[in-house]
């Protein structure tokens, strides 16, 4: 295999607009989708504005949409395209443009403030924790998470709906509200806070109909409808149907 010229189609502007440039350029073995945006700043456009740090599929920052699929672009080989096939890059749909590839993912810092983070338990000491392996394990993938917001960008539920936003905190978050409630040691409920009522009057889990697109796109593997949403929902439906709950509830006792 040698170096071939292939067809990239780059989106370029900025939140006043903007469309496709076209560009010819240079490809050589084993590389990936982000090398050739480098090779395009390097050679024919200086200015294009694009994230990264890593290269290694680490950091979570060169989240672009490739041929429209949310993908990382140092994550993305070249030989996964044919050498005639036209190569779109776009920013992430889901969020707004700031220049070219760079989006403003500020959305997933609001939302995850919004999740109250663990509250350690009383009279358990550091070191002093301990719990099921199959817990240690559950937490273990959901904990993957590289935080590059592909799940964010490719559900449905806020991809062309900006007016859904303020009311769905989206799959990675709800997966952060999931890893909590099945948490054995987390005592959120001791001090009243009640993670599935929450996930569900002010997360937006209603909004989630496991469509499973997101579990697609997690560069991670990670079983994100699966393992972390559906599991919530039967959780918090259990909570609402279930009478001992309910009557728990109503005479003041915590209803876990
Ligand atoms: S499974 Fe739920 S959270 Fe994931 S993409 Fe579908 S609707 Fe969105
Ligand atoms: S869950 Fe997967 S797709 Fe979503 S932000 Fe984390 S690593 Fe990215
Ligand atoms: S540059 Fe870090 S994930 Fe791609």
């Amino acid at each position: 295999m040698s170096g071939y010229t292939a067809h990239f189609k780059v989106w370029r502007g900025d939140v006043g607009g903007g469309g496709l440039e076209d560009f010819k350029v240079e490809v050589n073995d084993g590389e990936v989708v982000l090398d050739i945006i480098h090779r395009l700043q390097a050679t024919q456009t200086p200015d294009l504005a694009v994230r990264w740090n890593c290269k290694a599929g680490k950091c979570g920052s060169c989240s672009a949409e490739i041929n429209g699929r949310p993908r990382l672009m140092c994550m993305t080989r070249m030989s996964v395209f044919d050498r005639d096939e036209t190569i779109t890059v776009t920013p992430l749909r889901a969020f707004p443009v700031v220049r070219d590839l760079v989006t403003d993912v500020g959305f997933n810092y609001t939302k995850a403030r919004e999740v109250p983070s663990f509250v350690p338990p009383e009279g358990v000491g550091p070191g002093e924790y301990r719990m099921m392996q199959e817990d240690v394990d559950r937490s273990q993938e959901f904990r993957k998470c590289i935080e590059c917001f592909l799940c964010q960008d490719t559900c449905h539920v806020v991809r062309d709906h900006e007016e859904n936003k303020p009311a769905f905190a989206g799959p990675r978050f709800l997966m952060r509200v999931a890893e909590l409630d099945m948490h054995p040691l987390d005592a959120a409920a001791e001090g009243g806070l009640d993670r599935k009522k929450t996930a569900q009057d002010e997360h937006g889990l209603g909004y989630c109909n496991i469509t499973k697109c997101c579990t697609e796109v997690c560069p991670e593997g990670i079983k994100i409808t699966d393992n972390a949403l559906i599991p919530l929902k039967e959780r918090a439906v259990d909570r609402k149907y279930d009478p001992l709950v309910w009557l728990g509830s109503k005479i003041g006792r915590r209803a876990r």
